[in-house]
């Protein structure tokens, strides 16, 4: 005989099946899924889980503080909620509830060039205003207008992706119909629907409208997700290039982040053109498969840039200890992108806001028996020897 446990979520994975069992399987894998064997997504977890720690012992750890200063404002922790397309999908007006649990906690929320809430949407809910990400579009007329949008909603950090200058391959998208507009894809969408009624009433029908609200006065019909998504697929220009960061930089007053950095003479070219940061990613394994993990590559980024540009790094975050890592390794922050994602999917706001103090106490606690009581203690020296590249 079978017996169910209702379980208090307590980390990531548990989100993860809440997720699992409440999204239509296409959108459980857009999440989850990465690039074609998805190598690089198993190795971005695998080789935090490597990595081993020191434990120290009697150095009086009461006064442990985990804030944190980053590009002008204080965290309550080094880590923001990363830039996830058509969250507003996974739950009703996802971005705005994702954007308010963060909020509650003290760490920004990125909200994407293709999220399905606007950014004003997301503006008017908060008290503080998000971080925004951008897509370079073919039509620079657009750019220049989206990003008047979001200075004008209090933007003040934007994270421009350098590492999708055409979409990577993603299996599970091709088998589940996802990027199918034909009659399979249709028909095996709606048998994915038809089987997770609670989303069809709480999102699919509550939560509309669906489209991407940062670009829908740019296209006729912005209900037509299909035709939108074909729009947006035209849109993204892979002629991109670092001439255009330039461009970018005058563009943009505030802070600019190249999000998408995995090699150092790349990390280099950054600090060249006037980023005030990057996201060492390889954009959670869903792009370029077989690249190195990105807490494999922390190590010689921070040693090529010396404390010359804040690094955020994402990719395999899972648990407050990983955060730990990452400063260990030379990271300033992390950006978390599935873990919040499934939090969303699962228990709304109040998951994503209990994921985010879930990773805040895991981090005080791994400071705690490392022996350190601030971020700013913690260094190459809280890891076993050789582990630091
Ligand atoms: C877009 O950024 C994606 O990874 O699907």
């Amino acid at each position: 005989m079978s017996r169910t446990y209702r379980i208090i979520p307590a980390d990531c994975a548990d989100y993860r099946r809440l997720a699992e069992r409440r999204l239509p399987r296409f959108l459980f894998d857009y999440i989850d899924g990465g690039a074609n064997a998805e190598h690089t997504l198993t190795a971005n977890c695998a080789d935090f889980a490597r990595l081993r720690l020191r434990q120290r012992v009697l150095c009086d750890v009461s006064q442990l503080d985990t804030r944190c200063q980053l590009f002008g404002r204080t965290l309550s922790m080094p880590l923001t909620l990363a830039p996830l397309g058509m969250a507003g999908l996974y739950a009703r007006r996802g971005e705005v509830q994702a954007a308010r649990a963060a909020e509650a906690v003290g760490v920004p929320f990125s909200l994407s060039t293709v999220g399905i809430c606007a950014v004003e949407e997301v503006h008017a809910a908060c008290a503080q205003p998000c971080w925004f990400q951008l897509y370079m579009l073919r039509d620079r007329g657009a750019v220049t207008a989206l990003l008047q949008r979001a200075l004008a909603a209090g933007c003040d950090t934007l994270l421009f992706t350098v590492d999708l200058p055409v979409a990577g391959i993603r299996r599970r998208d091709i088998r589940n119909g996802m990027l199918d507009a034909g009659w399979r894809g249709r028909l095996a969408k709606a048998t994915q629907l038809a089987l997770s009624p609670h989303w069809l009433v709480d999102v699919g029908i509550a939560g509309k409208p669906h489209h991407f609200g940062n670009l829908a006065d740019r296209v006729a019909d912005p209900s037509d997700l299909t035709a939108f998504k074909a729009w947006l697929d035209a849109q993204f220009d892979p002629s991109v290039s670092w001439a255009d960061i330039h461009w970018l930089r005058q563009q943009w007053p505030g802070k600019l982040i190249l999000k998408g950095i995995l090699e150092p003479a790349d990390a280099l070219r950054a600090l060249q053109c006037g980023a005030d940061g990057i996201v060492l990613s390889n954009h959670g394994g869903r792009q370029l498969d077989s690249v190195a993990s990105t807490i494999s590559q922390l190590p010689g980024v921070a040693s090529a840039l010396d404390g010359r540009l804040p690094i955020l790094l994402d990719g395999g975050v899972r648990s407050g200890v990983d955060l730990l890592k990452a400063l260990a390794l030379g990271a300033q922050g992390v950006l978390i992108g599935r873990p919040w994602a499934w939090a969303l999917a699962g228990a709304g706001q109040a998951g994503v806001q209990n994921l985010l103090e879930a990773l805040r106490n895991e981090l005080a606690v791994a400071m705690a028996l490392c022996g350190v009581s601030r971020i700013e203690q913690i260094n190459a020296e809280l890891l076993e020897p050789c582990q630091a590249g």
